[in-house]
């Protein structure tokens, strides 16, 4: 079955002429995809409020990556290893997933999209592995944003593969100085700003008043991202995915990014469920499944 009788999708033309899917939730809620890269650009809550920080100076160009939204980091997190930053899959035409592996029983009333990357000749020559990766990108009541993905080792020739992931989602906040995040306290990271040097959290909670590049190790698959000045909070759930990333660039990085506006670091924030510390390795026939559920919840009356 067509991925288009499954859904009720329209596929349009966004900007440059890419292609992108629109995925309408009964209440009001959506999601915006962008086949390049498998790319969200846009999720929006039932008051049709933006939740995704997306560049302004983000000109769509291929093979640029899309700078904001949620790019997928795959087959490679970073810099650990020889692909370019964060792996190819955020820079790929995917295309639609008309065999889809079997629905989960819950999916009435969702709406959803299967795509699927596999490797061209080309990519072969980067990463001689043979894969599918099978993305499903599910809005679901309540403005829910679920991502699964699910990769296979497709390789013939008996041999292993192993890669890093995240999911490098760009969340849109009023002003970062007034952001916390809660769950990621007590735990070890990595600090990219330190040379990768291990520390261990102290503070209660997180707040940023300066760059920030860390790679919180083996963390609750539940974290909080609190937007006081919006009154809202953003929850991150996570499976198959121990590790989060945690990225402001702050003024400096911003300045020196091309794709990106000086002051807009005050509007964005980075928190990646990720695979990094430990590769994930994949033997012939095998799979592998990292699934992030986003809600953003909003705390007007608590206050
Ligand atoms: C974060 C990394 O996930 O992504 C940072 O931890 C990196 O080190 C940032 O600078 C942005 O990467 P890119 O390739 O989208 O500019």
């Amino acid at each position: 079955m067509s991925t288009s009788e499954r859904t009720p999708v329209d596929v349009i033309k966004g900007v440059n002429g890419l292609e992108k899917v629109v995925l309408r939730e009964v209440h009001g809620s959506s999601v915006e995809v962008y086949l390049y890269g498998a790319h969200v650009t846009s999720w929006k809550n039932e008051h049709g409020e933006e939740l995704l920080f997306i560049s302004s100076k983000e000109t769509f160009k291929p093979p640029k990556p899309i700078r904001g939204g949620i790019p997928i980091c795959f087959p490679q997190f970073s810099n650990l290893g020889p692909l370019e930053l964060h792996g190819f899959a955020r820079n790929r035409f995917w295309t639609f997933d008309d065999d889809p592996p079997p629905l989960p029983p819950d999916v009435t009333n969702k709406v959803f999209l299967d795509l699927i990357l596999r490797p061209t000749q080309e990519d072969l020559k980067l990463w001689p592995h043979s894969f599918e990766y099978h993305l499903r990108v599910t809005l679901g009541p309540g403005s829910d944003l679920m991502l699964t993905s699910r990769v296979r080792n497709t390789g013939t020739d008996g041999k292993p593969f192993t890669f890093t992931f995240a999911y490098h989602t760009y969340f849109a906040v009023s002003d970062i100085s007034e952001v916390r995040v809660e769950g990621l306290e007590t735990l070890d990271y990595l600090d990219n700003c330190q040379k990768r040097e291990r520390f261990t959290e102290q503070g209660d909670s997180l707040t940023f008043e300066s760059e920030i590049d860390r790679i919180y190790l083996s963390t609750p698959t539940k974290i909080a991202v609190m937007d006081h000045e919006k009154k809202r909070t953003f929850l991150i759930r996570k499976d198959g995915l121990p590790d989060a990333v945690v990225w402001n660039p702050w003024d400096k990085k911003a300045k020196a990014m091309v794709d990106f506006g000086d002051d807009e670091y005050k509007h964005m924030l980075c928190v990646e469920a990720a695979a990094v510390e430990n590769p994930i390795t994949l033997k012939p026939g095998e799979e592998w499944r990292g699934r992030q559920q986003l809600s953003a919840v909003s705390t007007l009356l608590d206050s």
